[in-house]
């Protein structure tokens, strides 16, 4: 992802027994092409050992406020100055105390108290502990001081309750870290964004659909949320979670689609139409399974609403974009659609064969497959401008698309 990628990143770890999953914390913003300094407390150490972060991080770890860095600075002090983000997680009752009342007693209250970056914040405790008037002031009191606060989430506890207090699961930690990082360029804007397939039911176990996974849309929604937006994803069928703080409205045939974008589309400021919407759905679906017996049956289509079109019709000051995913003659399909659906952009892509049946010479131009990471995009300018662009992870591409979004609303 574009906003952590080369980012200093430090992980403040205190003692409660979520602090082992601040391992594959640690890992997953490796990953992401970052580099991780842990500082600890004491008490974090009788979960996990400093040793542990240190082999993952290749880097000493920080739980002694009177431990030297580099060039004989103040660790405390080096760190933080050198931090883009903070994430504390675990963050116990007593740090979260620490904190809200600039106390600095130790490595991590120390250090806590010398950053300027921003800082994030995990709650996990018994949920006794946690819905305490006391934690929850100090963590009101951190939400108005601008630290940002990951909601703990609810379910089974270690201590062998249930309730709110677990901490969340890495990937969604992660997804926070990038928000704090990620500059606020559509902050104000409302953004809708489609996503998936459709699927148009023949009987009540069978569908026509095709085989988009909508990891294109939830990338942009995500970016979009990260970049600030007030986002809406209105998503067909998928096995995707749903993304963190966006609106969701789950559709099922492109006539749910239609309806759920016809009754919101004018609260809208920008309009992403990634889904991929069966053009057809059979005239009449049967209201039982159909059974087998004939030898040949036929099926009449009745074509569906192009829902891209009608909002062209209706354009006004909006931000429309759309996707255009073909098998042949690309440039040209991409712009006719472009001119016929009042478009300001479409994004192009040549939809190729698996890996394993490629044999055409274009082969180069194509996106593998659908439901990859990846994808392979043109972007087609309402003004007649083109932009290739490489192969990119669709994290990526959506930032781009935001990007040329964004110079558009300007204007
Ligand atoms: N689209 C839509 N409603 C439909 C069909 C398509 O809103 N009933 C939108 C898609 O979300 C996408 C764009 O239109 O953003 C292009 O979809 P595509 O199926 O390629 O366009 P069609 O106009 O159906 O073109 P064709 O079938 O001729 O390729």
């Amino acid at each position: 992802m574009r906003h952590i990628k080369d980012k200093n990143i430090v992980i403040g770890i205190s003692g409660g027994i979520a602090a082992y999953k601040s391992a594959e914390l640690l890992r997953l913003i490796q990953k992401q092409d970052a580099n991780v300094r842990v500082v600890m407390t004491h008490n974090a150490g009788y979960f996990v050992g400093p040793l542990t972060f240190e082999a993952l991080s290749k880097e000493p770890v920080y739980t002694d406020t009177f431990e030297k860095g580099g060039n004989s600075e103040i660790r405390h002090i080096e760190w933080a100055k050198d931090a883009d983000a903070v994430v504390v997680a675990p963050a116990t009752a007593n740090i979260i105390g620490k904190i809200a009342n600039g106390i600095a007693d130790d490595a991590l209250s120390t250090f806590l108290l010398a950053v300027t970056c921003p800082v994030l914040i995990c709650p996990s405790m018994n949920t006794n502990m946690y819905e305490k008037i006391s934690v929850l002031r100090n963590i009101e009191t951190l939400k108005k001081d601008g630290y940002y606060i990951v909601e703990p989430a609810s379910g089974e506890l270690a201590c062998g309750t249930s309730g709110q207090g677990r901490l969340p699961e890495p990937e969604e930690i992660l997804d926070r870290l990038i928000y704090c990082l990620s500059p606020k360029d559509f902050k104000g804007k409302k953004i809708l964004v489609t996503a998936g397939p459709t699927r148009e039911h023949i009987d009540p176990v069978r569908f026509i659909s095709n085989p988009s996974s909508g990891k294109m849309g939830y990338a942009i929604a995500r970016a979009a949320e990260h970049r600030g937006g007030d986002v809406t994803l209105v998503s067909g069928p998928v096995n995707l979670e749903p993304p963190v703080n966006i609106t969701m409205v789950n559709t099922v045939s492109a006539a749910d689609m239609a309806k759920a974008v016809f009754d919101s589309m004018e609260n809208f400021d920008i309009i992403i139409k990634t889904a991929a919407v069966s053009d057809y759905r059979p005239k009449e679906a049967a209201k039982q399974k159909i059974k087998k017996g004939m030898d040949e049956i036929s099926l009449v289509l009745q074509k569906n609403e192009d829902i891209l079109f009608e909002l062209g019709k209706n354009k006004k000051n909006r931000v429309l974009v759309g996707f255009a995913a073909e098998t042949e003659n690309l440039e040209k399909n991409a712009k006719d659609k472009l001119a016929r659906k009042n478009l300001d952009i479409i994004v192009g892509n040549l939809v190729g064969e698996r890996p394993d049946e490629q044999n055409d010479e274009n082969d180069d131009e194509k996106s593998p497959v659908f439901g990859m990471d990846t994808n392979k995009v043109v972007f087609f300018f309402r003004n007649g401008d083109t932009e290739h662009l490489p192969l990119m992870e669709k994290g990526m591409v959506a930032h781009a698309l935001l990007d040329r979004i964004a110079d558009i609303d300007k204007r």
